[in-house]
Parts: C-alpha cells; structure tokens; sequence
C-alpha cells in the first residue's frame, strides 16, 4: 500500500479500484526506450503507479516516496507529464478568498467551489486518476479483437484550442457508443507536422490498437473532428454522474499527453529561458495569457483588455499568498512594455518569466506556413500550455479556445483556484 497526501482537510480515503496500473508499465517502457537518448531526469513519464492508493492527512512525509514497479521508478505527484496540485498549492488556495464560479455555455450550469477541497470535489485528484485510468483502458484493451472502432477524420482547421476542442467531441461520440477512438491516418490536421498528420504527432498515441476491420458502419465508423457539432452536446452515460465540465476537461486531458521527444522538447525550452532552468524552482507563480488581435478583430472577444486590468485583478490576492513571479504569454508583444510599466509604478514588485516566441502567429498565419515552421510554432504553443498548465495562479479570458484549454487542464490537475479573467465569465462554448 502507497500513500500520498494533497491537502490536509482531505477525508482519508482508499480508492481500492485504482489497480491495474500495470496498463502504465507499456507506456513507461515505450517512453523508456524513447527517452534513453535524452537527458535522464527530461526523459521519466511520471504516473501514478499504484495499486492502493490512500489519501492521509497525516501521512505528509509519505509523499516523499517513490513508487517503485519492475524496473521503472515512478512518483505519485505527476500525472503523465504534468505536476498534480500538492500540499504547497492547497496552502496557497486557502490563503486566498473563497469563490463560487458558474461555468455558463454548456448544456447546463456548472459550478466549482475554490474552497471544496474535499474528497466529494468533483476535481478532486483521486477522481482525475480513476477517469484518466479509465480512459486509459479503454484504449488500451487487452485484446483489441472484437471491439468496436471510431475512426476520427476530417479534423477541424481552426486554431489550437479549437481544433482539440473538436477532437475531444468526437472522441466523446466515440465512447458514448463504446467505440475505442483511433485516429484516420494519414489524418489532415493542421498541426500534426509528421507524415501520421494527427495529434500522434506530438502526444501519446490515443489507442494501441490498429483497425483490422473494415468501415462497415457497425464494428467500424467514421466520425468527423470537423466545426459545429457541440451544438449537440455528446455527455456518454459512463459520465453521466460528473458535470459537462469535467468529463470534457478529463477528455481533452487525457488526448494531449505529452510523448517524450514533445516533453523533452518543452523542458529544454524552459531551461533555456529561465533561471534556475526547471519549472518547479519558480513556485509559486500566476501565468498569464494576454489574447487579442484575431480574437478581437473577428468579435469573439468583444474587446481588448489592457494588461492592467489583467493585474487589477490578482494584485491584492498574489500579495497576500507572497507570489511575486509572473509568467506572461501574449501574441501581442506590446503586452511586454505595458508589463515593464505597471512594474515601475509597482516599484519592481513582480519578476518576469517569458520565453521567446514568434510573435502574432494567429491562425491564418499558421495555414500558410512550411511543415518545419509549423512545427516549431507547435511545440512554442504546447512549452506555453506546460508553463501555464503549472502555474500556481491563472489569468486569462475563457472566450478564448487557448485559455479554455488551459483551464481544463489545470481543472484535471486539481487547481481548482478560479481563473482571474477580465471578462468575469466563466465559459464552456460551445460554438467552436
Ligand atoms: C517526482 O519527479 C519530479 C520530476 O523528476 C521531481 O521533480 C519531483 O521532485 C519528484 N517528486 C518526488 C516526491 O519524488
Ligand atoms: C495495448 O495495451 C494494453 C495495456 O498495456 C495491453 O494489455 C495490450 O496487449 C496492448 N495491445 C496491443 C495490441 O499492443
Ligand atoms: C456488427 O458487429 C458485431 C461485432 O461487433 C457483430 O457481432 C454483428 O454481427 C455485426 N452486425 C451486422 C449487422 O453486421
Ligand atoms: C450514477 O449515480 C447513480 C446513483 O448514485 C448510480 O446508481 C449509477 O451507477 C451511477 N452511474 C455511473 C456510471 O457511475
Ligand atoms: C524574454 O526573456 C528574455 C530572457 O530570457 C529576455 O532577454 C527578453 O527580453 C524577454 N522578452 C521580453 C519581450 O521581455
Ligand atoms: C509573506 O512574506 C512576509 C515577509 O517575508 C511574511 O512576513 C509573511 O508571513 C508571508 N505570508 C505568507 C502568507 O506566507
């Protein structure tokens, strides 16, 4: 029996079904032979790994543990690649006001308590774990033999966030019909920039079967990634029980796991920027993510907000939890002098992070683009989604794809802190 602890008002709880995780030892092996060539500490994939798996609020030292299984060493605070909330974020939660946030857009209201840091929080780490197993098995069968398939073409050319948010309907429609989803190949997808043209390219692969049988419209369909279908909310009944919210954020989640060389990729990035070069050393930090141009050119965003109104919102709340470093993210360099002044009249309070990034790449730049370009662009979009995803504090506008996405993963991680957003809306859209 392994134990970790997240927050100490947590409800000591066994989660007995979290077992079989030995499912996690073929992606370890294939992340281990991948990552053999890259720098040691880059290389790990990092799952729990646990047959037992036991929340005590008392067992605070347990955490130090590593999990130990054949011969691959694993840990219980990373899920894949990215870090789970821990003790130091729940600290930091409580030191800031409670908040109820309702998450409007979707086919009903969803509401997140900031304080609800209990077991019965539908974002709670031991939920994450057991619907990322799920999905997990799921597509990873034993035998792929017999089972229904969809195969998921025609992706949707929209931006980044939009595109994955359309993957994450169809491989809903997937599983609300008890389909393992297996992407078309070669697919269209924009930002798939090796010859399988699909988000393989660049995460795990969605599913370890190959399809052996033929489109029949019975054991194998098709099902199209392209825009327009949330106007009918797919919600499988497997879910049925959890909020719109969260399954999709769980989905999205599990669809973007990052593969090694796309892991390695981004830490370099980070060490190449920031000083000291490993994200962990720089918490607790507020990312922020400043959208404009395209956004507000074509209405979605019914306007651009100045980077101080962005601060106006977490400058009394990062003062009080201590956090002085801000990470900023924009298409719009300006964003950058705009920092440099409100720092002056903060007398220097903040420390900047930021990488550097080809600027005002909007979508209808990206189509015209090289594969090579392109695919650097991609790999800056997911270092930026890493360092966000990270944060201790977010900040953004939810009427944006991109901060959606981030969102839905800081959800998935239990960083259930509400985003700061100027447009104090809280959005599942469902258009795009
Ligand atoms: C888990 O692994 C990460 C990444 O290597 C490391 O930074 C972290 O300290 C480890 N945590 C524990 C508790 O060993
Ligand atoms: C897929 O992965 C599962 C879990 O690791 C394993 O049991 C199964 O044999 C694999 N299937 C194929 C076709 O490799
Ligand atoms: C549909 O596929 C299942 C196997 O998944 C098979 O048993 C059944 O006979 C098929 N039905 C038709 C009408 O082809
Ligand atoms: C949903 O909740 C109901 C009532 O608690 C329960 O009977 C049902 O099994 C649950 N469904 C799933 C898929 O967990
Ligand atoms: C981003 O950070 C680098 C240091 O890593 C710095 O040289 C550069 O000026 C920064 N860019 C902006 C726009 O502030
Ligand atoms: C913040 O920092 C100040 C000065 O270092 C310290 O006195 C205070 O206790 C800290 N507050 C928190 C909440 O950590």
């Amino acid at each position: 029996m392994k134990y970790f602890t997240t927050n100490r008002s947590l409800q000591t709880t066994t989660i007995k079904s979290i077992i079989g995780l030995i499912l996690f030892a073929l992606v370890s092996v294939f992340g281990f032979l991948l990552g053999s060539s890259f720098n040691e500490a880059n290389s790990k994939i990092h799952l729990i790994f646990s047959s037992d798996i036991k929340l005590d609020p008392r067992s605070s030292t347990n955490n130090q543990q590593s999990i130990k299984s054949s011969s691959r060493e694993y840990n219980s605070t990373h899920l894949w690649s990215m870090r789970l909330a821990n003790e130091d974020y729940f600290r930091l939660a409580r030191l800031l006001p409670c908040r109820i946030v309702e998450y409007v857009g979707g086919p009903n209201v969803n509401k997140i308590d900031s304080c609800d840091h209990s077991s019965t929080n539908e974002f709670s780490i031991q939920n994450t774990l057991q619907a990322q197993k799920w999905l997990y098995e799921h597509q990873h069968p034993m035998d792929c033999m017999n089972k229904r398939f969809a195969i998921i073409q025609n992706f949707a050319w929209s931006g980044f966030g939009s595109t994955f948010h359309q993957i994450v309907w169809a491989f809903g429609a997937a599983i609300a019909d008890n389909r393992i989803a297996v992407y078309q190949t070669p697919g269209n997808w924009l930002y798939g920039t090796c010859d399988l043209r699909t988000p393989d390219c660049i995460f795990l692969p969605i599913t370890n079967c190959s399809i052996l049988s033929k489109v029949d419209s019975n054991q194998t369909i098709k099902i199209n990634a392209n825009t327009g279908h949330w106007s009918k909310p797919i919600h499988p009944s497997i879910f049925q029980n959890r909020t719109f919210n969260w399954y999709r954020a769980q989905l999205l989640f599990y669809l973007m796991r990052y593969k090694p060389e796309t892991l390695t990729h981004v830490q370099n990035t980070i060490a190449n920027y920031f000083k000291p070069p490993s994200i962990d050393l720089h918490h607790p930090y507020i990312a922020v993510y400043v959208r404009r141009s395209d956004k507000v050119r074509n209405r979605e965003m019914s306007q651009a907000y100045t980077l101080k109104q962005y601060f106006d919102l977490f400058d009394t709340d990062v003062r009080r939890a201590n956090i002085s470093t801000v990470y900023i993210n924009s298409e719009d360099e300006q964003v950058f002098d705009e920092f440099f002044q409100i720092n002056k009249e903060k007398q220097g309070y903040y420390k900047l992070l930021n990488i550097t990034a080809e600027r005002n790449v909007v979508f209808a730049s990206l189509v015209h683009m090289t594969n090579e370009q392109r695919r650097k662009i991609v790999l800056e979009f997911l270092s930026d989604l890493f360092i966000e995803a990270n944060a201790d504090l977010h900040v953004g506008t939810l009427s944006s794809n991109w901060c959606r996405l981030v969102d839905e993963m800081r959800l998935v991680l239990g960083k259930t802190i509400p985003f700061y957003t100027p447009e104090q809306r809280f959005l599942m859209d469902m258009r795009r």
